[in-house]
């Protein structure tokens, strides 16, 4: 007879089939003539009860030995059973050991510190919250490639060694490349801008890298970036842009990982609240509302995480801020022509206090503009001279923002520490495993 092998997701769809599950026991109890094993498989978890009578004894035996994550596979009857997690369990008839876990298996069912968990990441990964947050990732990511190939995008790879700095060059990982000096990439933006004057509609989604000497929960240092870029759109076009993405991942997160969102604890009510409009606020008027609110504010200066905190619990549903003072901005960004101090930038700030999830902006577009800004940023002109050249050749308007993808996840799951957000977190500390 062959084996009709399922998925554990799948159990539900066959009621009193005889079917074989393959994963790793995840728990195990065991009571004079019965034995009840959780067995996880990646897609899910299931109860596989045995019963003395009903398998060999060489069996019963050896699955009451069996340690936690042994390997195995299971052959049995599926039992729907609405208590049951995910509805259904599994009358063992067969069982065939693939491995014997060895009995120290670091991640016990009680509390662990994070710094341990961490140096454990490549099994804690096995363990519910991760299992769930991770999911939730993954379900983020093919909502976001959904939303833009829907709307015509092409998906552009920007690459990973740059011989310039996008964002700033306090955060730049230097690394040699044969006889030159190149740099991680911060930013696949400007190599996005060359694809929107070949493409139309562009997005990249990759790693990228900041030197982030900070030791906070908002920060790794690698993360991943999502980065659409567009021609002729203006600032207000890549805010509407920007709404409609983040709606459209909540609603997806919503509709396929919910059983995850409840595993993480997560407040669902407080997603459902997620749709258009959201409120957009100047730099000036988020400035006001920080003095409303009697924090110590200087005008002028960048929004910090208490600030965007702040701002963030004043609404139910993400604020875009708009029109920071150029100064704090990157040297790319157009300037404001109703008033020059102020860029053409937003930053979406998400709410409960998960703060600053995307930055955007309309770019200068104009070769003697941007060519004074490179200078006056020191920055080095012959590392520019191909992006220059952009302006040089039907220059447009552009714009374009940047998601950071674990910002964006540990805000959906409500998780208080991107570094839970990544599957293996690079930061400050942490490189290992
Ligand atoms: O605001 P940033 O620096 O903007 C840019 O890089 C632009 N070039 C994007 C563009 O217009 N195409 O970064 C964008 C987003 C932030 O809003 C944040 O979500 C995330 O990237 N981010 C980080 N995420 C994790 N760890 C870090 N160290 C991050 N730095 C930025
Ligand atoms: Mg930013």
């Amino acid at each position: 007879m062959t084996m009709n092998v399922v998925s554990i997701d799948s159990l539900t769809k066959h009621p009193g089939e005889s079917v074989t599950i393959r994963g790793w026991v995840y728990h195990l109890r065991a009571k004079g003539k019965l034995a009840f094993l959780v067995l996880r498989d990646g897609s899910g978890i299931a109860q596989c009860v045995f019963v003395k009578s009903e398998v060999d004894d060489a069996t019963f035996d050896e699955a009451q030995r069996l340690s936690m994550e042994s390997a195995i596979e299971i052959t049995g009857e599926v039992r729907l059973d609405a208590r049951a997690p995910g509805g259904a369990e599994i009358g063992v008839r067969a069982m065939k050991t693939y491995q014997k876990a060895a009995a120290d298996f670091p991640i016990q069912p009680k509390e662990h510190g994070t710094g341990f968990l961490m140096e454990n990441r490549h099994l804690w990964l096995r363990s519910r919250k991760p299992w769930a947050c991770l999911r939730v990732r993954d379900a983020v990511i093919r909502s976001i490639r959904g939303f833009f190939y829907e709307r015509g995008f092409v998906n552009i790879d920007s690459p990973i060694f740059t011989p310039a700095a996008c964002e700033g060059t306090s955060t730049l990982f230097e690394v040699e490349y044969f006889d030159e000096k190149a740099y991680l990439t911060q930013s696949g933006q400007l190599y996005a801008e060359a694809a929107a004057m070949a493409f139309g509609k562009v997005f990249t989604f990759g790693p990228t890298f900041r030197a982030e000497k900070s030791k906070t929960r908002r920060h790794l240092t690698e993360f991943w970036m999502i980065e659409p870029e567009v021609a002729f759109a203006e600032l207000n076009d890549i805010m509407d842009l920007a709404e409609a993405m983040l709606c459209h991942i909540v609603k997806s997160v919503l509709a396929e990982r919910r059983e995850e969102l409840t595993i993480l604890e997560r407040d669902i009510t407080k997603l459902e609240k997620i749709v258009p409009p959201f409120p957009r606020l100047s730099y000036t008027d988020a400035v006001d509302l920080l003095k409303q609110k009697g924090l110590p504010f200087e005008y002028g200066g960048d929004l910090g995480a208490p600030d965007e905190t702040a701002i963030g619990e004043n609404y139910d549903r993400p604020v875009m801020v708009h029109r920071y003072p150029h100064e704090v901005k990157a040297f790319y960004m157009k300037r404001d022509p109703q008033d020059s101090r102020f860029a053409l930038c937003v930053d979406v700030l998400a709410p409960e206090g998960y703060g600053e999830i995307i930055g955007g902006s309309q770019r200068e577009e104009n070769l003697d503009i941007l060519e004074g800004r490179i200078a006056d940023h020191k920055l080095p002109r012959e590392a520019f001279a191909w992006y220059l050249d952009l302006r040089r050749f039907g220059s447009v308007p552009h714009s374009g923002f940047g998601m950071g993808l674990e910002r964006c996840v540990a805000w959906l799951t409500g998780v208080d520490h991107l570094r839970e957000c990544i599957p293996f977190p690079r930061m400050l500390y942490r490189i290992y495993p």
